[in-house]
């Protein structure tokens, strides 16, 4: 992707939590869930939840999902730049070679009990790697980029692990020569994905990449305020992640969808979820007030993807999931509540045969690198 003038330079008042509510409190005054209180100043990413904007870096979120990959968005995330063809080569080289994870790793993954939750396997095993990479010297730039490297490169490789080695299957080595979703997807099955899969899975990691502060994003900060190895910083926002409120969404929709069943139960399921004053998985946003940018962008793609891969010409998961839509717009008009960007990846997680409590996991395997982007202008600053 190339673009002209990428940084606008603008910035997001952080505050501990998403919010709209809240005024920012005086010094002296108590905020509960710290709501309001700017937290940190960021170029990060930008967010406007009157008008549904969203940037990474200055540039538009509908952009970097059209004509962008997750490596070249994640460089830009954390360089402030799109990086040149070369720069953008050898950073997908440096991660592509750093794919594995060291046998020990593997063995660590394989006491885990199975029925855990994946998120705590990651957790412990990118904790893991901190002993194995040690990054003493956070504000070094070698051990900046080679730890930026590892943990883009090694977070899927782990995911892939437990995935399979949870099953009672052997783990599955990752291919150099498939890109960054490619790879992930094969290390599932042992298949190469089909590209349109693929994409789609690749524009799911660009849209779930950064969203200006948020509780997992602000958990990382406060480790890193202590000048913890980025292996912590990551391993603590995994644990903040894994909270239902935070990065548990998609799999609540999955969850939701199946519990539906069909199209005909939709109205009364949601007029009853509604009645008994529940919330509907999926929908609604602490900041926008509009459709959330990336449920639209994600939407598009889950149509594309259905009709692809639709047999007798007839996608019941993707029918059933527009209804939920429809329904629940028409339902929560008044209080102008939209489908957010979990409600179409659970749906899309689903069709790639994902199990629903993986889903934080593809989260985490995108968030990664905002977090780490944030680490990065955060110790630099
Ligand atoms: N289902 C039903 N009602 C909802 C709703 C939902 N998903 N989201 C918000 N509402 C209701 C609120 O209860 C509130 O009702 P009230 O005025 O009668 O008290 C009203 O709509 C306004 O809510 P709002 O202030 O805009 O939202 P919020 O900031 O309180 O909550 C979320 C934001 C994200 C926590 C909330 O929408 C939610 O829990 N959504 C479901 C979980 C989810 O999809 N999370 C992923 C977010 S990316």
């Amino acid at each position: 992707m190339r673009r002209e003038g990428i940084n606008e330079g603008k910035s997001n008042q952080a505050t501990g939590h998403e919010t709209r509510k809240a005024k920012t409190p005086t010094m002296l005054e108590f905020s509960p869930g710290l709501a309001g209180v700017p937290a940190a100043k960021s170029k990060v990413s930008f967010v406007d939840g009157r008008t549904g904007l969203l940037e990474y870096r200055g540039i538009r979120i509908n952009e970097l999902a059209e004509h962008s990959s997750f490596l070249e968005t994640t460089y830009l995330l954390l360089y402030d730049r799109l990086p040149a063809q070369a720069e953008l080569d050898r950073f997908s080289a440096d991660v592509t070679h750093h794919r594995r994870i060291k046998y020990r790793i593997t063995d660590l993954i394989k006491c885990l009990p199975e029925h855990g939750h994946p998120m705590d396997a990651l957790q412990a095993a990118v904790a893991a790697l901190g002993m194995f990479y040690p990054a003493r010297n956070v504000l070094d730039p070698e051990v900046q980029y080679w730890s930026i490297v590892r943990l883009i490169a090694k977070v899927p490789t782990i995911v892939a692990a437990y995935y399979r080695l949870r099953r009672g299957d052997d783990q599955i080595q990752p291919r150099d020569d498939l890109d960054h979703a490619s790879n992930f997807l094969y290390m599932l099955t042992e298949k190469v994905p089909n590209p349109v899969v693929a994409k789609a899975l690749d524009t799911c990691l660009i849209l779930h990449a950064e969203h200006t502060m948020n509780a997992s994003t602000f958990s990382g900060m406060v480790t890193a305020s202590t000048l913890a190895d980025p292996y912590t910083v990551v391993s603590s926002a995994i644990g903040t992640l894994k909270g239902p409120l935070h990065g548990g969404a998609a799999q609540e929709v999955a969850e939701m969808l199946k519990a539906i069943g069909s199209v005909d139960n939709v109205r009364p399921y949601l007029e009853q979820k509604l009645a008994a004053k529940e919330k509907i998985m999926g929908f609604g946003h602490r900041i926008y007030k509009v459709k959330d940018p990336r449920a639209t962008i994600l939407q598009g793609i889950a149509r594309q993807l259905f009709a692809r891969l639709a047999r007798h010409g007839r996608s019941p998961l993707y029918e059933l999931a527009e209804e939920v839509e429809r329904v629940g717009e028409e339902l929560m008009q008044a209080k102008g509540i939209h489908a957010n960007v979990d409600f179409y990846s659970g749906v899309l997680y689903k069709t790639m045969g994902l199990d629903t409590d993986f889903f934080p996991c593809i989260f985490a395997m995108a968030r990664v690198t905002g977090w780490l982007a944030h680490w990065l202008e955060q110790i630099q600053d």
